[in-house]
C-alpha cells in the first residue's frame, strides 16, 4: 500500500510517500517557511496558510516525480489534522480530502504528535514497543509510556511553556532571531555554562512534570541587569541550555526508572539539540539503557512522519474518513484523546 502523507500544521510544508509493502519511505519533500517569517520574529499564521497553498501542489509533484509514481498509484492519504494553526491545518486537510475524493482512496486525519512520537521507528535501527518517549517540540513537552500505535500513557508534561517555546522565547530575549532554538544552541557553543546561575525548575519535584517559564524569567532578569554586556550572551545561552537539558535528562531517566523500560525515544524539534543528545546518551548508558532519535532531518516537522503514522494505522485496519468529503481540523487536540486502531 502506498500512503501519501501531508503535513502543514505550522511553518513547514511536508509531503511524503510511504510504502507499507516494502516497509520504507519512498520519498519526502519539505519546504521550510523560515525566510518568510524571519522578518516578523515568529510565525505569522495568515502568511503560513498562504504559503502552504503555494507550496503543496509543487511538493506533491516533486515527491511523485522522485518516486516515478503517478497520482493514480496512491492507495491512501494521511494528513495532519491537528494540533497546530487552524488555517495552516485547513490547507493540508482540504488538499488531502479533495485528493481522496478525486482518487477514490481513503483519507486519514493524523495527530501531529503521534507523527513525532513514531518517527524514530523510521530509522535504520528502530526501537521496539514498549518504550518511554520524550516529546519535546515548540508546543509540547511530555513524557509518555508508549506500548503500541495509539497506546500512549502520559507520565508527565510541562505545566507552563514547552521546551522549544522556552528556547525560542529565551533566544528572543537575548536578541536572536527566529527560529530561536537552533540560534540559541549555536550561540551556546561559544559560551560556558555556570558563569550565570539559572534555576533547574522542578528538578526534584518527584513527578515527571516540567516547568520552563521561570527559567525564561530568570534569563530576562540576568539579561536586563545593568552590567550585562553583549559578550555575556553566549554564557547566558549556554547556561540556559544546560539548565533546560539537565531537567529534561533527569526527568527522562526518572521515567525510565519508574516504568522499568530501557528504551527512550526522543521526538520533536528540540530533539535536534546536540547537547541534549550527548547528555541523554551519557545518562542512559549509565543505566544500560539506549536512546533512539529520529533521523536529524525528521526531528522537526515533516511529511514523512505523517505518512508513516498513517501507514501504521491503515495497516492496523483503520479505514479512514467516511467518504462524505466532510472534514474538520483540530487546532487543539490532546494526544490522550486518540486511541489504538481497531484491527479489522
Ligand atoms: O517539532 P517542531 O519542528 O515543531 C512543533 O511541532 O513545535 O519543533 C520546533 C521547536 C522550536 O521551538 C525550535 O526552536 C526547536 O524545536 N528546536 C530546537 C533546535 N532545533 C529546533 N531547540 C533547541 N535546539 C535545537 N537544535
Ligand atoms: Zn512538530
Amino acid at each position: 500500500m502506498l500512503v501519501l502523507g501531508i503535513e502543514s500544521s505550522c511553518d513547514e510544508t511536508g509531503v511524503a510517500i510511504y510504502d507499507t509493502d516494502k516497509g520504507m519511505l519512498l520519498a519526502h519533500r519539505l519546504h521550510s517557511q523560515i525566510d518568510l517569517h524571519a522578518a516578523y520574529g515568529g510565525v505569522v499564521p495568515e502568511l503560513a496558510s498562504r504559503d502552504h497553498i503555494r507550496r503543496l501542489p509543487l511538493l506533491l509533484r516533486e515527491t511523485l516525480d522522485a518516486t516515478g509514481l503517478g497520482m493514480g498509484d496512491i492507495d491512501a492519504i494521511a494528513y495532519t489534522a491537528g494540533p497546530g494553526l487552524a488555517g495552516a491545518l485547513l490547507v493540508g486537510a482540504s488538499v488531502a480530502e479533495a485528493l481522496g475524493v478525486a482518487l477514490n482512496v481513503p483519507v486519514l486525519p493524523v495527530h501531529h504528535l503521534e507523527g513525532h512520537l513514531l518517527s524514530p521507528l523510521l530509522s535504520a535501527d528502530p526501537p521496539t514497543f514498549p518504550f518511554v518517549a520524550l516529546l519535546v517540540s515548540g508546543g509540547h513537552t511530555q513524557l509518555m509510556r508508549v506500548a503500541g500505535v495509539g497506546d500512549y500513557v502520559l507520565l508527565g508534561e510541562t505545566v507552563d511553556d514547552a521546551a522549544g517555546e522556552a528556547f525560542d522565547k529565551t533566544a528572543k530575549l537575548i536578541g536572536l532571531g527566529y527560529p530561536g532554538g537552533p540560534a540559541l544552541a549555536k550561540l551556546a557553543l561559544q559560551g560556558t555554562p555556570g558563569r550565570f546561575k539559572l534555576p533547574r525548575p522542578m528538578l526534584h519535584s518527584k513527578d515527571f512534570d516540567f516547568s520552563f517559564s521561570g527559567l525564561k524569567t530568570a534569563v530576562l532578569t540576568a539579561a536586563t541587569a545593568p552590567d550585562f554586556r553583549e559578550e555575556d550572551k553566549a554564557d547566558l545561552a549556554a547556561e540556559f541550555q544546560a539548565a533546560a537539558v539537565e531537567v529534561l535528562v533527569a526527568k527522562s531517566m526518572a521515567a525510565m526508572r519508574h516504568t522499568g523500560l530501557k528504551q527512550l525515544v526522543v521526538a520533536g524539534g528540540v530533539g535536534a539539540n546536540q547537547v541534549l543528545r550527548v547528555q541523554l546518551d551519557a545518562a542512559a548508558a549509565k543505566r544500560k539503557a539506549r536512546v533512539y532519535y529520529p533521523e536529524l532531518e525528521l526531528c522537526t516537522d515533516n511529511g514523512a512522519m505523517i505518512a508513516f503514522a498513517g501507514a501504521l494505522r491503515f495497516a492496523a485496519g483503520e479505514q479512514g474518513g467516511d467518504g462524505s468529503g466532510r472534514f474538520a481540523v483540530r487546532p487543539r487536540w490532546s494526544l490522550q484523546e486518540i486511541v489504538q486502531p481497531v484491527v479489522a
